[in-house]
């Protein structure tokens, strides 16, 4: 009897330690999949110092899969954030937070980073790139060549828009076209509460162009070879 009771308090034990395995595995996925804000913000650290990877595990679900769609306010692909300048990722960021940005999901995500929080991610996202760029850049058509010449893009965003003349302006060269198309018809939407995004410099070069050339602008810059890339991460390690 006392044999059986011991087995089956060590079977209990095995068992027990076997669910408390999986909980834990199961509670990270979450973090990871559903972006639940703030998911990662009651982790095992317990509210202290965590670690980059904890941070980041909130963006990953989304930024961190190669092809990942969003559906609002149409389908694109999620932005490349790795290998973005980490100035630019904080302006965005805060862009986001302040509502200068109307996106609502990223809206949530904005306003659960502190400044803090927001650095040592985009410094994160800034070092995974750096990819090595093709120094020759094909030549757009005449109806690109005009539109980029009326705007001068290349005189902010740089060389090869992939050099802006100032860190907090993006790269933009190779960025997925649908959402450079997303982007730039963002910057003409005004007064909607979650959609559209209020910038001064953007939204006046913007309203110059119909969405037809948006498209034509968008579809040649994301045809360029870029320094932003998708970094997928290992889900266990
Ligand atoms: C549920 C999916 C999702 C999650 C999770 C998510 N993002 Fe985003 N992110 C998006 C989408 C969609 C956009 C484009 C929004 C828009 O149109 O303005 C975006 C835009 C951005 C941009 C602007 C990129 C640019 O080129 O202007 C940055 C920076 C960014 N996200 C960083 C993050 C960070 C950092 C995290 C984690 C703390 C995160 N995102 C989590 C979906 C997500
Ligand atoms: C005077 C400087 C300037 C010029 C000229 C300019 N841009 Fe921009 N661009 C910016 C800044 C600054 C931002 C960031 C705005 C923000 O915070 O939303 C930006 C943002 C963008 C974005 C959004 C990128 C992202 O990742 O979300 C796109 C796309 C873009 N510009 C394309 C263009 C194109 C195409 C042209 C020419 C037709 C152009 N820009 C001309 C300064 C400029």
């Amino acid at each position: 009897m006392t044999i059986v009771l011991a087995k089956m308090t060590k079977l209990f034990a095995s068992l027990f330690a076997l669910l408390v395995a999986s909980a834990t595995v199961y509670a990270q996925a979450p973090a990871a999949s559903t972006q639940a804000p703030g998911a990662t913000q009651s982790g095992p650290s317990g509210g202290g110092a965590q670690s980059i990877e904890a941070k980041v595990a909130q963006c990953i679900g989304c930024h961190g899969i190669q092809g990942y769609q969003a559906s609002f306010p149409e389908v694109y692909k999620v932005p490349m954030i790795s290998g973005q300048s980490a100035k630019y990722i904080v302006a965005a960021l805060n862009a986001y937070k302040t509502g200068d940005r109307k996106h609502p999901t990223m809206r949530s995500i904005g306003n659960i980073l502190s400044e803090q929080e927001m650095g040592e991610i985009a410094a994160y996202y800034e070092r995974q790139g750096a990819k090595p760029v093709d120094a020759a850049v094909p030549q757009p058509n005449a109806q690109v060549a005009a539109l980029l010449q009326k705007a001068a893009c290349a005189s902010c965003h740089g060389a090869n828009y992939s050099k802006p003349i100032d860190p907090t302006y993006p790269k933009i060269a190779g960025q997925h076209a649908d959402y450079l198309f997303v982007a730039l018809k963002s910057y003409k939407t005004e007064n909607n509460p979650v959609l559209g995004r209020n910038n001064g410099v953007m939204g006046a070069i913007s309203k110059q162009f119909s969405n037809a050339e948006l498209k034509a602008l968008a579809n040649y810059i994301g045809s360029l070879d870029g320094e932003l890339r998708t970094q997928p991460e290992d889900k266990f390690r």
